[in-house]
């Protein structure tokens, strides 16, 4: 038997997003494994999820290290100490430096809180409801130098309704996020997703990378 995709997850928060991949995993939906989550936040809630599951967890601190550049070379190294082979971005706040990118290149996800290219960056479900878009969603890519402008492997689209606030859409949202990141991480362990182009190609009967408004 081949050995597991082994994961490396960042996050910066409450790590729900993390969560569901845990969960995922542990039901057997996800073939893989989570060889460490590396948080930039001491007090971030993803590492009491870690705990709980038995997950190795480290903080890494900006603030130790003299330049981002030394930064992200730290978290690189640690991922790599670890046999990482995808880098996850579970709710992880920041813009992944070079030293990272150029070490896990199209091997990094993130799971952005809008329909890219539209609202990038911070607060994508405030900037949804704030220029009223009447569809917003959630976006799994893969990281490049970009502020959220990467290669897209999946999306989900939800409904924005007319007294939706930022956290009314935002939990909708949410719900999406939990389905198809675990979903995309499921497929590119199987070896079911190729970049041809710069665009990505799924390569499974069923799941196109498509999923408007699904049930939830
Ligand atoms: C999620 O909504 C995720 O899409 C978003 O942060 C939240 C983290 O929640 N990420 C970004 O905005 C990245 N630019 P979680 O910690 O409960 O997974």
């Amino acid at each position: 038997m081949s050995e597991m995709l082994k994961i490396g997850v960042l996050a910066s928060g409450r790590g729900s997003n993390f969560q569901s991949i845990i969960d995922n995993i542990e039901s057997g939906f996800i073939p893989a494994e989570i060889a460490v989550l590396i948080s930039d936040k001491a007090d971030a809630f993803a590492i009491e999820r870690a705990k709980k599951h038995k997950i190795e967890s480290l903080v890494i601190n900006l603030k130790n290290f003299s330049n981002k550049d030394l930064f992200y070379a730290h978290i690189a190294d640690e991922l790599q100490k670890r046999g990482v082979e995808l880098v996850v971005l579970a709710g992880f706040m920041r813009v992944v430096g070079k030293p990272l990118i150029e070490r896990y290149n199209n091997k990094i996800m993130n799971i952005h809180p809008a329909l890219l290219p539209s609202f990038p960056g911070l607060h994508g479900q405030k900037q949804a409801v704030d220029y009223g878009v009447k569809i917003s969603g959630c976006t799994v890519h893969f990281v490049d130098e970009g502020v959220d402008t990467g290669p897209i492997i999946m999306q989900a689209a939800v409904p924005v309704y007319e007294d939706d606030t930022e956290d009314t859409l935002s939990e909708r949202i949410l719900k999406q996020e939990h389905r198809i990141f675990p979903l995309a991480i499921k497929l590119y362990a199987e070896g079911k997703i190729t970049l041809t182009g710069g665009k990505v190609c799924i390569k499974s009967g069923r799941e196109n990378g498509i999923l408007i408004n699904p049930p939830a």
